[in-house]
């Protein structure tokens, strides 16, 4: 890899071909950090609009250090992931209290911050202050494996440092727009899942892979464990009109955000009338909502939804202390409610 073959054609490549996207219009460091974020596990169409909502509300670090944690989870729902968003926050309010509120220009002290790993680090400090950083994604890898044919596991730590060097060896005076025409390269030609678009490829010419007429090859997939099974029986309890919801834990998956009541496992209509009765529940109506799938990075969650009314004497503390009756409109208002649930949200909705 040099900078006459690779870097020059990739940056002349990248000036006539870059796309639109609102946060390369603003050299703002705050909205680069944000964007960098949201663009982590979120195609770069969908981040669209939620930066935007959420730049119009949170314009910039302090008002993201203010806000309260019930409205930031509201700006960041759906874009799942929403360690993303605590993060975020957390590191904002270090901002503020001991660097005025601003980014610091330094790559050692940005991957200090809670949220921010050597690639945001490298991303943020290339397009935000013009530093020197490579910023290696999986499409930077994607595309150094192939231009060099190489077919180690990337995902050893050891790989990805050496490609941080390579990049860094070959990175030209516009380290920001350089990093960016990598990925962007990765994005729209070196395309992941199928053969990738050589044709159109700035450096097609010195690519290895295409030499050897198997880029697709590359680079090595790992081999993925299968994803942990959870049954989940959903109680979407009604009383007088409202809907009984409660708090996720602080920690571990969509922490901190609003759900409906669940029992593990799948009980059917019968069980359950059973279970809500050995408890001293007597529903007026069960009616069944069907069954919803819903897919995390390590987690499925097979879910069956009950929607249960009762009297308006019940408190819902004989399921849990913590379930709270609120009307259907604040679930998609006030409260957030992750995807998993919108099978139902929706449903209660219509
Ligand atoms: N993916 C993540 N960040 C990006 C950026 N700044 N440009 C192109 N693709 C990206």
């Amino acid at each position: 890899m040099d900078i006459e073959h690779f870097s020059l054609p990739l940056l002349a490549w990248y000036d006539k071909n870059k796309r639109d996207m609102i946060w390369r219009d603003h050299f703002d460091p705050y909205y680069i950090w944000l964007s960098e974020i949201m663009l982590q596990q979120t195609r770069i169409e969908a981040a669209k609009e939620y930066f935007i909502r959420f730049t119009a509300e949170l314009p910039d670090i302090e008002s993201l250090a203010q806000v309260s944690e019930d409205r930031l989870m509201k700006l960041w729902e759906g874009l799942g992931y929403y360690n993303r968003a605590r993060n975020l926050q957390k590191a904002a309010k270090i901002l503020v209290d001991d660097h005025g509120g601003k980014l610091p220009a330094d790559f050692d002290a940005l991957l200090s911050l809670p949220g921010i790993g050597p690639y945001t680090a490298g991303a943020i400090a290339s397009m935000a202050f013009g530093i020197k950083a490579p910023a290696v994604d999986g499409n930077v890898l994607r595309v150094v494996m192939r231009y060099l044919a190489c077919y180690d596991d990337i995902a050893k730590m050891s790989v990805r440092k050496k490609v941080e060097q390579q990049i860094l060896s070959i990175m030209p005076d516009r380290p920001g727009d350089f990093n960016q025409a990598i990925m962007e390269l990765g994005e729209v030609i070196c395309i992941p899942n199928g053969a990738p678009l050589c044709r159109q490829c700035p450096i097609h010419d010195t690519c290895q892979a295409k030499a050897d007429g198997c880029p697709e090859q590359y680079p090595k997939k790992a081999e993925k464990k299968p994803r942990r099974i959870e049954q989940r029986t959903l109680l979407i309890l009604e009383r007088e009109g409202k809907i009984g919801i409660q708090k996720r834990p602080q920690k571990g998956l969509l922490a901190g955000l609003y759900e409906f009541p669940a029992w593990d496992g799948e009980l059917t209509q019968e069980n359950l009338a059973i279970k809500l009765k050995d408890l001293g529940i007597r529903p007026a109506a069960i009616h069944a909502m069907g069954a919803a799938t819903h897919i995390f990075s390590h987690v499925e969650w097979h879910m069956t939804g009950f929607h249960i009314i009762v009297d308006k004497n019940e408190t819902g503390e004989r399921l849990a202390k913590t379930i709270q009756f609120v009307p259907v409109t604040d679930l998609t208002e006030k409260y957030s409610m992750p995807t998993a649930f919108h099978y139902y949200l929706k449903q209660l909705l219509s």
